[in-house]
């Protein structure tokens, strides 16, 4: 298990007193746990047995990962989800010493392959709106065989774990560039995507985090699903 008092130890100054930390060994998940806690309660778990992905998906959590959740007042999930895959991506980069890129709108993608996945989420909890931000990182161990040509660990270092999870939320809660920081790390923009079965150009990312997609006469914006594109083609 995760030690809560080496990540607050390296959290920054204005976000210490602010954010309760609290690990766990095994959980059914980190997301539906944080829903009910108060906002800036962060949980981190060693395994999940029911992780959930983006579109009804479950998320694979075994042992090795880092399994993680903030808890927030409700707020714009598509943002949200901008802001932790720049937060990931740059804290892997700092911390594992790996270049890191993203998939839009929220993987994580190290070595030509997925690392990381985001999944925020709000709901109505009587009269309060909340939301969460779920990020599963596959930081060591093994990948399950049926996962192995998209998935990928960062191979990071045992100790390390705790600066990790603190370096993301010193991102999180602190870089107001973070929009900028997701465009020059996105590998879709210049690429072609398929989008319900339509191949489209990816021009940009609009400041609520949207992709910009021009083609077939049309030009539109993405702004939540699934766009579709080989991995060989992410690199
Ligand atoms: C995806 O890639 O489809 C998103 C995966 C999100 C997984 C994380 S792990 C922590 C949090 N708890 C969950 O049940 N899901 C998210």
């Amino acid at each position: 298990m995760l030690n809560p008092k080496k990540i607050t130890d390296c959290l920054s100054k204005s976000i210490k007193k602010r954010l309760f930390i609290e690990c766990v060994d095994c959980v059914e998940s980190t997301n539906d746990l944080a829903l009910r806690y108060s906002p800036d309660t962060v949980i981190v778990a060693d395994e999940q047995t029911k992780g959930r992905g983006r579109e009804g998906r479950t998320f694979y959590s075994g042992r090795g990962g880092i399994y993680m959740s903030v808890a927030l007042a409700g707020e714009d999930v598509d943002r949200l989800t901008v802001r932790a895959a720049s937060a990931v991506c740059g804290a892997i980069e700092e911390v594992v010493g790996i270049p890191a890129a993203i998939k839009w709108v929220n993987d994580v993608i190290c070595r030509g392959k997925k690392a990381c996945g985001i999944l925020c989420e709000s709901r109505v909890m009587g009269d309060e709106i909340k939301a969460v931000v779920g990020i599963g990182i596959n930081y060591s161990g093994e990948i399950p065989p049926h996962l192995k040509d998209i998935a990928g660990t960062l191979d990071g270092k045992k100790g390390e774990e705790e600066r990790l999870v603190a370096e993301i939320l010193n991102r999180f809660y602190l870089d107001r560039n973070f929009l900028d920081f997701y465009r020059s790390k996105s590998l879709v923009v210049g690429k072609e995507v398929e989008v319900d079965g339509r191949l489209y150009l990816a021009t940009g990312i609009d400041d609520r985090g949207g992709l910009i997609l021009e083609g077939n006469g049309e030009r539109i914006v993405k702004s939540t699903g699934e766009i579709r594109i080989p991995l060989s083609r992410l690199v």
